[in-house]
Protein backbone atom coordinates (compact mmCIF):
# COMPACT_ATOMS: atom_id res chain seq x y z
CA UNK A 1 0.00 0.00 0.00
CA UNK A 2 1.74 3.46 -1.14
CA UNK A 3 0.15 4.95 2.11
CA UNK A 4 2.40 2.60 4.47
CA UNK A 5 5.57 2.80 2.31
CA UNK A 6 5.29 6.80 2.35
CA UNK A 7 4.72 7.05 5.84
CA UNK A 8 7.44 4.50 6.52
CA UNK A 9 10.12 6.24 5.08
CA UNK A 10 8.95 9.75 6.74
CA UNK A 11 9.53 7.78 10.08
CA UNK A 12 12.94 6.55 8.68
CA UNK A 13 13.83 10.14 7.50
CA UNK A 14 12.90 11.68 11.09
CA UNK A 15 14.22 9.02 13.12
CA UNK A 16 17.47 9.57 11.34
CA UNK A 17 17.15 13.39 11.64
CA UNK A 18 16.60 12.68 15.76
CA UNK A 19 19.58 10.65 16.27
CA UNK A 20 21.74 13.14 14.14
CA UNK A 21 20.44 16.25 16.29
CA UNK A 22 20.75 14.27 19.24
CA UNK A 23 24.49 14.02 18.82
CA UNK A 24 25.04 17.62 17.74
CA UNK A 25 23.65 18.69 20.98
CA UNK A 26 22.30 22.07 20.18
CA UNK A 27 21.26 21.70 16.87
CA UNK A 28 18.82 24.19 15.73
CA UNK A 29 16.68 22.73 13.09
CA UNK A 30 13.94 20.68 14.70
CA UNK A 31 13.04 17.51 12.60
CA UNK A 32 9.41 18.51 10.64
CA UNK A 33 6.22 16.81 12.74
CA UNK A 34 6.15 12.86 12.04
CA UNK A 35 3.28 11.46 10.64
CA UNK A 36 2.39 7.84 11.64
CA UNK A 37 -0.37 5.90 12.01
CA UNK A 38 -2.05 4.00 15.37
CA UNK A 39 -4.31 2.18 12.86
CA UNK A 40 -5.98 2.05 9.52
CA UNK A 41 -9.01 0.28 8.50
CA UNK A 42 -8.43 -1.75 5.27
CA UNK A 43 -12.57 -1.27 4.17
CA UNK A 44 -14.65 2.07 4.20
CA UNK A 45 -14.64 3.08 7.91
CA UNK A 46 -14.87 6.57 8.31
CA UNK A 47 -13.38 6.92 12.03
CA UNK A 48 -15.40 10.66 13.27
CA UNK A 49 -14.00 11.60 16.40
CA UNK A 50 -11.71 10.97 20.08
CA UNK A 51 -11.06 11.46 23.57
CA UNK A 52 -7.67 10.64 24.90
CA UNK A 53 -8.26 8.60 28.46
CA UNK A 54 -6.38 9.23 31.05
CA UNK A 55 -4.71 5.56 30.79
CA UNK A 56 -3.22 6.96 26.96
CA UNK A 57 -5.73 4.70 25.33
CA UNK A 58 -8.50 6.95 23.00
CA UNK A 59 -12.12 6.07 22.52
CA UNK A 60 -13.40 7.24 19.20
CA UNK A 61 -16.51 7.68 17.31
CA UNK A 62 -17.39 5.87 13.33
CA UNK A 63 -20.02 7.46 11.14
CA UNK A 64 -20.16 3.79 9.78
CA UNK A 65 -21.03 2.10 13.09
CA UNK A 66 -22.70 1.99 16.37
CA UNK A 67 -20.00 0.30 18.11
CA UNK A 68 -18.06 2.79 20.33
CA UNK A 69 -14.52 1.63 20.02
CA UNK A 70 -11.11 2.10 22.08
CA UNK A 71 -7.53 1.52 20.82
CA UNK A 72 -4.02 1.89 22.71
CA UNK A 73 -1.28 3.64 20.87
CA UNK A 74 1.22 2.51 23.26
CA UNK A 75 0.72 -1.45 22.12
CA UNK A 76 3.15 -2.44 20.03
CA UNK A 77 0.38 -3.57 17.34
CA UNK A 78 -2.46 -1.22 18.67
CA UNK A 79 -5.98 -2.72 17.16
CA UNK A 80 -9.49 -1.32 17.81
CA UNK A 81 -10.82 -3.05 20.66
CA UNK A 82 -15.32 -2.66 21.79
CA UNK A 83 -16.16 -0.32 24.49
CA UNK A 84 -19.82 -0.75 23.87
CA UNK A 85 -22.63 -0.47 21.04
CA UNK A 86 -24.88 2.15 21.07
CA UNK A 87 -28.29 0.99 20.97
CA UNK A 88 -30.91 1.62 17.67
CA UNK A 89 -28.69 3.86 15.83
CA UNK A 90 -26.55 2.97 13.07
CA UNK A 91 -23.79 5.85 13.39
CA UNK A 92 -21.84 8.23 16.05
CA UNK A 93 -20.52 11.49 15.58
CA UNK A 94 -18.98 13.74 18.29
CA UNK A 95 -17.96 12.66 21.73
CA UNK A 96 -16.90 14.46 25.09
CA UNK A 97 -16.80 13.53 29.18
CA UNK A 98 -19.40 14.21 31.25
CA UNK A 99 -17.76 13.22 34.54
CA UNK A 100 -14.48 11.11 35.60
CA UNK A 101 -15.62 7.81 33.77
CA UNK A 102 -18.73 8.87 31.79
CA UNK A 103 -18.66 10.19 28.01
CA UNK A 104 -22.02 11.88 26.03
CA UNK A 105 -21.79 10.07 22.57
CA UNK A 106 -23.78 12.15 19.86
CA UNK A 107 -25.35 8.66 17.83
CA UNK A 108 -28.13 8.44 15.16
CA UNK A 109 -28.85 6.75 11.73
CA UNK A 110 -26.75 8.84 9.19
CA UNK A 111 -27.54 9.53 5.81
CA UNK A 112 -25.99 11.90 3.47
CA UNK A 113 -25.13 14.49 5.45
CA UNK A 114 -27.98 14.36 7.94
CA UNK A 115 -29.81 12.03 10.74
CA UNK A 116 -32.81 10.17 9.66
CA UNK A 117 -35.43 12.18 10.68
CA UNK A 118 -36.44 11.18 14.80
CA UNK A 119 -33.06 9.07 15.41
CA UNK A 120 -30.95 11.85 16.95
CA UNK A 121 -29.71 10.65 20.56
CA UNK A 122 -27.63 11.93 22.97
CA UNK A 123 -25.80 8.83 24.93
CA UNK A 124 -24.25 8.40 27.89
CA UNK A 125 -22.07 5.85 28.15
CA UNK A 126 -20.22 4.82 32.09
CA UNK A 127 -16.31 3.07 31.33
CA UNK A 128 -17.17 -0.33 33.30
CA UNK A 129 -12.82 -0.50 34.06
CA UNK A 130 -12.61 3.71 34.63
CA UNK A 131 -10.71 5.79 32.63
CA UNK A 132 -7.58 4.45 33.88
CA UNK A 133 -8.17 1.04 31.48
CA UNK A 134 -6.13 0.44 28.80
CA UNK A 135 -9.25 -1.55 27.25
CA UNK A 136 -12.17 -0.04 28.51
CA UNK A 137 -15.71 -1.63 28.35
CA UNK A 138 -18.71 0.45 29.13
CA UNK A 139 -22.43 0.61 29.42
CA UNK A 140 -25.15 2.60 28.50
CA UNK A 141 -26.44 4.47 31.12
CA UNK A 142 -28.46 6.94 29.59
CA UNK A 143 -30.27 7.60 25.91
CA UNK A 144 -31.58 11.08 25.32
CA UNK A 145 -33.37 11.48 22.09
CA UNK A 146 -32.75 15.34 20.94
CA UNK A 147 -34.52 17.31 18.17
CA UNK A 148 -31.72 17.63 15.16
CA UNK A 149 -31.17 16.46 11.97
CA UNK A 150 -27.59 16.51 13.13
CA UNK A 151 -25.65 16.47 16.06
CA UNK A 152 -22.39 16.63 15.58
CA UNK A 153 -19.36 18.13 17.47
CA UNK A 154 -19.81 18.08 21.45
CA UNK A 155 -18.16 20.00 24.08
CA UNK A 156 -19.17 19.80 27.89
CA UNK A 157 -18.68 22.41 30.21
CA UNK A 158 -15.73 22.41 32.80
CA UNK A 159 -17.53 23.49 35.49
CA UNK A 160 -20.67 21.38 34.90
CA UNK A 161 -19.76 19.08 32.73
CA UNK A 162 -23.51 17.16 33.04
CA UNK A 163 -24.12 20.13 30.40
CA UNK A 164 -23.08 19.59 27.11
CA UNK A 165 -23.33 22.04 24.14
CA UNK A 166 -24.35 20.03 20.70
CA UNK A 167 -23.12 21.82 17.04
CA UNK A 168 -26.72 21.32 15.47
CA UNK A 169 -24.80 21.77 11.64
CA UNK A 170 -27.21 21.65 9.63
CA UNK A 171 -29.72 23.45 12.25
CA UNK A 172 -27.44 26.77 12.65
CA UNK A 173 -27.64 26.31 16.23
CA UNK A 174 -25.59 25.09 19.49
CA UNK A 175 -28.01 23.22 21.96
CA UNK A 176 -27.60 22.61 25.46
CA UNK A 177 -28.39 19.21 26.63
CA UNK A 178 -28.74 18.50 30.44
CA UNK A 179 -27.64 14.93 30.67
CA UNK A 180 -28.78 14.76 34.13
CA UNK A 181 -32.57 15.93 33.40
CA UNK A 182 -32.71 15.26 30.05
CA UNK A 183 -33.62 18.48 29.31
CA UNK A 184 -32.64 20.04 25.86
CA UNK A 185 -32.68 23.78 24.84
CA UNK A 186 -30.64 26.32 22.79
CA UNK A 187 -27.82 28.35 23.56
CA UNK A 188 -26.78 29.81 20.20
CA UNK A 189 -29.23 29.91 16.91
CA UNK A 190 -27.22 31.73 13.84
CA UNK A 191 -27.62 31.50 10.54
CA UNK A 192 -24.73 34.07 9.73
CA UNK A 193 -22.70 32.16 12.52
CA UNK A 194 -23.50 28.48 12.84
CA UNK A 195 -25.33 27.96 9.58
CA UNK A 196 -24.22 27.25 6.03
CA UNK A 197 -24.75 29.93 2.72
CA UNK A 198 -27.55 28.36 -0.22
CA UNK A 199 -25.84 26.17 -2.19
CA UNK A 200 -23.01 25.34 -0.41
CA UNK A 201 -20.88 22.16 -1.93
CA UNK A 202 -20.39 21.12 1.65
CA UNK A 203 -23.90 22.01 3.76
CA UNK A 204 -22.40 21.76 7.32
CA UNK A 205 -21.99 24.87 9.25
CA UNK A 206 -20.93 24.97 12.79
CA UNK A 207 -19.09 21.31 13.12
CA UNK A 208 -16.66 21.47 15.72
CA UNK A 209 -16.91 22.96 19.15
CA UNK A 210 -14.51 22.61 22.39
CA UNK A 211 -14.78 25.16 25.47
CA UNK A 212 -11.36 26.39 26.82
CA UNK A 213 -11.90 28.68 29.90
CA UNK A 214 -14.50 31.14 29.04
CA UNK A 215 -14.54 30.50 25.37
CA UNK A 216 -16.49 28.51 22.97
CA UNK A 217 -14.27 27.60 20.05
CA UNK A 218 -15.92 26.51 17.24
CA UNK A 219 -15.41 25.55 13.27
CA UNK A 220 -18.04 26.61 10.67
CA UNK A 221 -17.20 24.37 7.56
CA UNK A 222 -19.00 25.81 5.02
CA UNK A 223 -18.09 29.36 5.37
CA UNK A 224 -14.67 28.60 5.91
CA UNK A 225 -13.83 29.82 9.54
CA UNK A 226 -12.48 29.05 12.49
CA UNK A 227 -13.36 31.25 15.54
CA UNK A 228 -14.57 31.99 18.94
CA UNK A 229 -17.46 33.09 21.41
CA UNK A 230 -17.14 34.24 24.90
CA UNK A 231 -19.38 32.00 27.06
CA UNK A 232 -20.95 31.78 30.51
CA UNK A 233 -20.17 28.94 32.87
CA UNK A 234 -23.14 27.42 32.17
CA UNK A 235 -22.42 27.35 28.76
CA UNK A 236 -24.99 30.95 27.65
CA UNK A 237 -23.27 33.14 24.71
CA UNK A 238 -22.49 36.61 26.47
CA UNK A 239 -20.28 38.42 23.86
CA UNK A 240 -19.86 38.47 20.28
CA UNK A 241 -18.34 36.03 17.24
CA UNK A 242 -14.99 36.68 16.45
CA UNK A 243 -13.35 34.91 13.94
CA UNK A 244 -9.65 33.96 14.33
CA UNK A 245 -8.97 32.60 10.76
CA UNK A 246 -11.12 32.45 7.77
CA UNK A 247 -9.94 29.87 4.51
CA UNK A 248 -8.91 31.53 1.65
CA UNK A 249 -10.12 30.44 -2.08
CA UNK A 250 -13.57 28.17 -2.88
CA UNK A 251 -14.74 26.35 0.45
CA UNK A 252 -15.89 22.46 -0.24
CA UNK A 253 -14.95 19.00 0.44
CA UNK A 254 -11.35 19.41 -0.43
CA UNK A 255 -11.00 23.14 1.76
CA UNK A 256 -13.24 22.83 5.07
CA UNK A 257 -12.63 23.34 8.52
CA UNK A 258 -13.66 20.43 10.96
CA UNK A 259 -13.06 19.50 14.44
CA UNK A 260 -10.03 20.40 16.35
CA UNK A 261 -7.95 20.90 19.78
CA UNK A 262 -7.14 23.75 21.86
CA UNK A 263 -3.84 23.42 23.92
CA UNK A 264 -3.51 25.33 27.16
CA UNK A 265 -1.88 28.53 25.16
CA UNK A 266 -5.18 28.73 23.07
CA UNK A 267 -3.24 27.24 19.81
CA UNK A 268 -5.76 25.28 17.48
CA UNK A 269 -4.43 21.95 15.78
CA UNK A 270 -7.56 21.93 13.54
CA UNK A 271 -8.32 18.92 10.72
CA UNK A 272 -8.30 20.69 6.99
CA UNK A 273 -10.08 18.47 4.31
CA UNK A 274 -9.39 17.12 2.38
CA UNK A 275 -5.67 16.59 3.18
CA UNK A 276 -4.35 18.66 6.25
CA UNK A 277 -3.92 19.00 9.91
CA UNK A 278 -3.09 22.96 10.69
CA UNK A 279 -2.15 24.90 13.40
CA UNK A 280 -3.74 28.28 14.37
CA UNK A 281 -2.54 30.67 17.00
CA UNK A 282 -4.52 32.98 19.12
CA UNK A 283 -3.41 35.54 16.93
CA UNK A 284 -4.82 33.87 13.07
CA UNK A 285 -1.46 32.14 11.63
CA UNK A 286 -2.05 29.37 10.61
CA UNK A 287 0.97 26.69 9.50
CA UNK A 288 0.64 23.35 7.86
CA UNK A 289 1.60 20.61 10.46
CA UNK A 290 0.91 17.82 8.52
CA UNK A 291 -0.42 16.71 4.77
CA UNK A 292 -1.10 19.25 2.28
CA UNK A 293 -2.71 19.84 -1.51
CA UNK A 294 -1.76 16.95 -3.26
CA UNK A 295 -0.62 14.65 -0.70
CA UNK A 296 -3.57 12.82 0.79
CA UNK A 297 -1.69 9.88 0.65
CA UNK A 298 -0.78 11.37 4.30
CA UNK A 299 -3.78 12.52 5.84
CA UNK A 300 -6.93 11.74 4.01
CA UNK A 301 -9.86 13.14 5.12
CA UNK A 302 -9.04 14.33 8.72
CA UNK A 303 -12.16 14.71 10.85
CA UNK A 304 -10.99 15.39 14.36
CA UNK A 305 -7.93 16.18 16.58
CA UNK A 306 -6.82 15.52 19.94
CA UNK A 307 -3.39 15.99 21.87
CA UNK A 308 -1.95 13.53 23.95
CA UNK A 309 -1.82 13.40 27.94
CA UNK A 310 1.92 15.05 27.56
CA UNK A 311 0.69 17.89 24.92
CA UNK A 312 3.79 16.33 22.67
CA UNK A 313 1.48 14.25 20.26
CA UNK A 314 -1.70 14.96 18.06
CA UNK A 315 -4.11 11.92 17.15
CA UNK A 316 -6.21 12.74 14.43
CA UNK A 317 -9.13 10.43 13.43
CA UNK A 318 -9.90 10.00 9.52
CA UNK A 319 -12.64 9.69 7.16
CA UNK A 320 -10.51 7.99 4.61
CA UNK A 321 -11.74 7.32 1.07
CA UNK A 322 -15.17 8.88 1.80
CA UNK A 323 -14.90 11.28 -0.15
CA UNK A 324 -12.71 10.24 -3.07
CA UNK A 325 -9.43 11.09 -1.44
CA UNK A 326 -7.89 7.73 -1.49
CA UNK A 327 -6.43 6.39 2.02
CA UNK A 328 -8.22 4.68 4.93
CA UNK A 329 -10.04 5.69 7.55
CA UNK A 330 -8.19 5.15 10.88
CA UNK A 331 -6.60 7.22 13.48
CA UNK A 332 -3.06 8.84 12.88
CA UNK A 333 -0.66 10.31 15.51
CA UNK A 334 1.98 12.85 14.65
CA UNK A 335 4.66 14.08 17.00
CA UNK A 336 5.19 17.76 17.47
C1 LIG B 1 -32.02 3.43 13.02
O1 LIG B 1 -31.40 2.21 12.66
C2 LIG B 1 -31.64 1.16 13.59
C3 LIG B 1 -30.76 -0.02 13.20
O2 LIG B 1 -31.00 -0.38 11.86
C4 LIG B 1 -33.12 0.85 13.62
O3 LIG B 1 -33.36 -0.17 14.57
C5 LIG B 1 -33.89 2.12 13.99
O4 LIG B 1 -35.26 1.86 13.91
C6 LIG B 1 -33.52 3.26 13.06
N1 LIG B 1 -34.16 4.47 13.53
C7 LIG B 1 -34.94 5.23 12.77
C8 LIG B 1 -35.52 6.47 13.41
O5 LIG B 1 -35.20 4.99 11.61
C1 LIG C 1 -11.71 5.95 -3.61
O1 LIG C 1 -13.07 6.07 -3.93
C2 LIG C 1 -13.30 6.24 -5.32
C3 LIG C 1 -14.79 6.44 -5.50
O2 LIG C 1 -15.21 7.56 -4.77
C4 LIG C 1 -12.79 5.01 -6.07
O3 LIG C 1 -12.95 5.22 -7.45
C5 LIG C 1 -11.32 4.79 -5.75
O4 LIG C 1 -10.88 3.58 -6.31
C6 LIG C 1 -11.11 4.71 -4.25
N1 LIG C 1 -9.69 4.67 -3.96
C7 LIG C 1 -9.16 3.82 -3.10
C8 LIG C 1 -7.69 3.90 -2.90
O5 LIG C 1 -9.84 3.02 -2.45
Amino acid sequence: MPFSSKLSLGVLLSLTLASASQQVVAAAVLPPPVVSPVYLYSDDSFVENLHVLPSGSIIFTEVTSNTLKSIDPGARSPVPNDVISLPAVTSQLGITPVGPNAFAVAGGNYSSGAFLSGSATLFVVTLSGGGNARQPTGHVTKAIPVATQLMNGLASLPAHPHLVLAADSTGARVLRINTATGATDVVWADAAALGAPAGAELPLGVNGIRVQGAWLYLTNSARGFFGRVPIDAKGNVVGALHVIRALTGAIGLSNAYDDFAVDAAGNAYVALHHSSVVKITPAGVQTLIAGGEGVATVVAAPTAVQLSLDGCELFVTQAGNTTGTGGHGGLLKIRL
